[in-house]
């Protein structure tokens, strides 16, 4: 798979996700995008895995690049996120007010760590391997 196709469909990812954000008011637009863009995602990872054996040159971690390191952190704490957002967000959908502040300050966070997730894949492509 081309790496621009992937890169293209990060991209995606993260505009739909933003999107997503913005319609927070509407319910469960909100869910079904995030939803959507969060299991669209884990298929992206997916891809790049059965074309790159990218988990196999990640754990290689001693002899990578450190950018590709430093990407690989940030993509699965970013996945580890989405656990925690489909986890508050259901608290929040079941009527738990309380655990609002936490789901947009969580929310926010994995915004953050999914365009830094975007960037970096830029730049861990773009150095040669060691
Ligand atoms: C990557 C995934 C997600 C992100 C980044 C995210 C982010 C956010 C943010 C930032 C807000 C607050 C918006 C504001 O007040 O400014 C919000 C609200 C909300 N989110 Fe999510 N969310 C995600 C996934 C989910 C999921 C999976 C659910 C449900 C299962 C959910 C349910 C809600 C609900 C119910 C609200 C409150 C809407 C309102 O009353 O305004 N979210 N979300």
């Amino acid at each position: 798979m081309p790496t621009w196709l992937m890169q293209t469909q990060s991209f995606l990812i993260v505009a739909l996700m933003i999107y997503g954000i913005t319609q927070h008011k509407t319910r469960l637009k909100h869910v079904k995008i995030m939803s959507s863009a969060m299991i669209w995602d884990v298929i992206l990872i997916l891809q790049i895995e059965l074309s790159r054996s990218a988990i196999l040159k990640a754990s290689k971690a001693m002899g990578n690049p450190m950018l590709l390191n430093i990407h690989v952190s940030i993509a699965v704490t970013t996945v580890l996120f989405y656990g925690l957002m489909v986890w508050s967000g259901r608290k929040l959908l079941a009527g738990d007010q309380k655990v609002y502040n936490r789901h947009k300050l969580l929310g926010r966070t994995t915004m953050v760590l999914r365009i830094l997730t975007l960037a970096t894949s830029f730049l861990a492509v773009a150095e040669p391997a060691a």
